[in-house]
């Protein structure tokens, strides 16, 4: 028994298909407008929000910065049925209000991921929270995250993606998009012939595989209020960092002639570049620490968060990249 999902869902298609179910979460008082209204500003710059996007193929990671609707955050709330605007916010968990929620979703996560098999505990998870103006859309993206999306307020179709479908995005966009070298996913219409398109309406959840492509648009009827949880598991984690690897070999090792095969296709080799990754990630540490004692404000740029970037891992590993790779014979 799930205390955030119906039991309509489906484990064994977790990270392979997306699917529709339902939630069990309508009326929870932290998604009240009420509360939302108290909770938003104290959450700072977790709270970014842009004009409503109207591309499919419009930039979503960098929107709240190119995109400004020119409002505060509380007039962007107060006014969200007419403004044409759409708020993104990550990690409500930090606010007291909506703790003990993501608390039951960590808790049903683990549940499904010990019934197909995948892991006792989900990793990294983290919720946001989108609200949006009738008719906004968000533009073709994946998530980096595995993920499920929950409604709560007005309808949308969502369209959703299998993932390793190179039709849809290529090796290369997955390996860039993910190490955030190239935050502008490609989108073409063509592409939309292998969507699993869903009407989604307050009281269903979907799931969107780890690495899943897909777009919303919201109905023109109400404004859009819906929540997210993006998680890890071990093998999405492996793979996340498998990718990160692979940019780096392809940005950095093309002039000797190497290409590394795709990540999750025959002779790729995934595991070693997993294992790679915090080897790397640990020696760019190391000298971004040294730096920081050197030179602690012209190296506060190497500081290592939770995922170290292509850009930061090309620039400092090198010598430990090539001699990997003639280790794994992968390029
Ligand atoms: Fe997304």
């Amino acid at each position: 028994m799930y205390q955030c999902f119906n039991n309509d869902i489906q484990p064994g298609c977790l990270d392979k298909s997306p699917f529709q179910f339902g939630h069990r979460l309508m009326g929870h008082p932290a998604l009240e407008l009420g509360n939302l209204a108290t909770a938003l500003p104290a959450l700072g710059e977790r709270v970014m929000y842009s004009k409503g996007l109207s591309s499919l193929g419009a930039n979503l990671d960098r929107a709240h910065l190119d995109d400004q609707n020119g409002l505060s955050i509380e007039e962007t709330i107060e006014q969200i049925r007419t403004t044409q605007s759409y708020i993104a916010v990550r990690g409500p968990e930090h606010h007291p209000s909506f703790k003990d929620l993501h608390r039951v979703m960590c808790e049903d996560i683990a549940q499904l991921m010990r019934a197909n098999g995948t892991g006792q505990l989900p990793e990294n998870a983290e919720m946001w929270l989108f609200i949006a103006s009738p008719g906004a859309i968000t533009p073709f993206h994946f998530d980096r995250f595995s993920n499920f999306l929950l409604q709560f307020r007005g309808s949308k179709e969502v369209a959703v993606f299998e993932p390793w479908n190179d039709e849809v995005i290529t090796p290369l966009q997955y390996e860039a998009y993910t190490a955030r070298n190239d935050r502008q996913m490609d989108w073409a219409d063509e592409k939309d012939r292998f969507a699993h398109k869903f009407h989604f309406h307050p009281g269903q959840a979907i799931h969107i595989p780890f690495l899943g492509g897909h777009y919303v648009k919201n109905g023109p009827g109400d404004v859009s209020i819906s929540m997210a949880i993006f998680y890890d598991t071990d093998e999405t984690r492996r793979f996340k960092q498998a990718l990160v690897i692979n940019d780096l070999i392809r940005r950095r090792a093309a002039r000797f002639g190497w290409q590394p095969n795709p990540v999750n296709s025959p002779g790729s080799l995934d595991g070693l570049k997993s294992g790679l990754y915090p080897v790397v990630k640990g020696a760019a540490g190391l000298k971004g620490r040294i730096l920081r004692l050197a030179r602690p404000a012209a190296s506060a740029h190497a500081a290592g968060g939770l995922w170290l970037h292509g850009a930061e891992l090309m620039a400092e590993s090198e010598p430990l990249l090539l001699g990997g790779l003639r280790m794994m014979g992968a390029a």
